[in-house]
C-alpha cells in the first residue's frame, strides 16, 4: 500500500495496533538498494508490520548540497518493498511533512537538536545543521508511525549513534535495531549517492574500504596507537581523484575520542570522488 497522507497512514495501521500487532519503521530518503533491502528484511524478520517511509527530507540538507538532484525513483521503490512484503510505503511530500511555505527556514519550525559533543565532528562538522534535520524528521516519523521498533545501517553510523542517543535522552519508546553494512563485492558500501559515479569513479572510490580495512588490520596485529593508524591510510591517498575529507577513529557509542583504540572503536572515513560526498565506516574489534 502506498500512502502519501499522516491522517491515511494512521488511519490504515491503526487495526495493526489495536491487534497488538509489532509495527517495525525504515526510514529512509528512497532510491532503494540492497543496503535499504537488508534493514526491510530484517524489520520483516522482527516485526508483524513494516512500515518503510520514503522521503528526500530538505531540511537535512545544506544549501549548496544535493537535495534538488537527490534520485527519486518512487515507482521502483514501491515495486521493491512489495515485492519484499512491506505493508505501507509512506511518501508523503515535504508540504505534508513541513506545512506549506519556506520550509528550510527554521524560525517557524520546532527542531530536535543533537548535543554538539555528537556533531561538531565527521559528518556534522561539514554538514552544519543536518543531525538537526536528521533528528527532527526521525522524531516526527517515529511520532507519526509510533512504531515498536525502527531500523538504521551502520553506514551512516554517526546518525545510527545520535539516533540512539536522542531516544534514550527523549524517552521513546521505541527499540532501535543497528543493521551491518552491505556493501559490493568489491568492498564499495552500497549508497544511493553511487549512482552519481562513472565506472572509473567506483573504481576511485574502493579507497574507502581499503583504507578502513587496513586500519582494522593493523589494530588486528596490535597497533592501538590512533595517530599511527591513522598514518596508515597515507600510502592508499596517492590518487587525485580522491580527496580525503575526514579519517577518525573514535568510540563506537559515544565518539569520544581516545589516544589509544580498543574493540569498540570505529574508523570513519568521508571521501569526494568526482565531486561525491562518500562515506564509510568499520569497527576495529569484532
Ligand atoms: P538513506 O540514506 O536513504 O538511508 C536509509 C537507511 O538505510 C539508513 O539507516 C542508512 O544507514 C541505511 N543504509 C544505506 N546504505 C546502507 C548500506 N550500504 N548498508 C546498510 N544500511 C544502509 O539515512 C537516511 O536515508 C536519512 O538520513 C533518514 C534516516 C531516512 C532521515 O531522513
Amino acid at each position: 500500500m502506498l500512502i502519501k497522507k499522516i491522517n491515511e497512514l494512521r488511519e490504515y495501521i491503526s487495526p495493526y495496533k489495536s491487534n497488538n500487532e509489532s509495527i517495525g519503521l525504515v526510514p529512509t530518503m528512497g532510491a532503494l538498494h540492497n543496503g535499504h533491502l537488508s534493514l526491510i528484511k530484517a524489520a520483516k524478520e522482527k516485526c508483524d508490520r513494516v512500515v518503510v517511509s520514503v522521503f528526500v527530507n530538505p531540511i537535512q540538507f545544506g544549501p549548496n548540497e544535493d537535495y534538488n538532484k537527490y534520485p527519486r525513483t518512487l515507482d521502483a521503490d514501491y515495486e521493491l518493498c512489495s515485492a519484499n512484503g512491506v505493508d505501507v510505503v509512506f511518501s508523503p511530500s515535504p508540504a505534508e511533512m513541513y506545512g506549506e511555505g519556506n520550509i528550510l527556514s527554521n524560525d517557524n519550525l520546532t527542531y530536535v537538536c543533537p548535543p554538539f559533543s555528537y556533531t561538531d565532528k565527521l559528518c556534522g562538522k561539514s554538514r552544519i545543521g543536518h543531525f538537526d534535520g536528521v533528528c527532527t524528521v526521525v522524531n516526527k516519523l517515529f511520532n507519526i508511525v509510533q512504531p515498536d521498533l525502527a531500523f538504521f545501517g551502520e553506514k551512516d553510523a554517526q546518525q545510527l549513534i545520535i539516533i540512539k542517543k536522542m531516544v534514550k535522552d527523549l524517552n521513546i519508546p521505541i527499540e532501535i535495531i543497528g543493521c551491518p553494512i552491505v556493501r559490493e563485492d568489491t568492498g564499495l558500501a552500497l549508497s544511493s549517492r553511487n549512482k552519481y559515479l562513472t565506472e572509473s569513479g567506483k573504481n576511485d572510490a574502493l579507497v574507502l574500504s581499503k583504507i578502513l580495512q587496513n586500519i582494522r588490520k593493523c589494530y588486528k596485529q596490535g597497533i592501538t596507537d590512533i595517530e599511527y593508524l591513522k598514518e596508515t591510510a597515507f600510502s592508499f591517498l596517492n590518487n587525485n581523484n580522491v580527496e580525503l575529507e575526514y579519517l577518525e577513529i573514535y568510540d563506537s557509542d559515544s565518539l569520544e575520542c581516545t589516544k589509544f583504540a580498543n574493540d569498540n572503536s570505529r574508523a570513519f572515513i568521508a571521501c569526494r570522488v568526482e565531486g561525491v560526498r562518500l562515506i564509510d565506516n568499520i569497527k576495529l574489534g569484532d
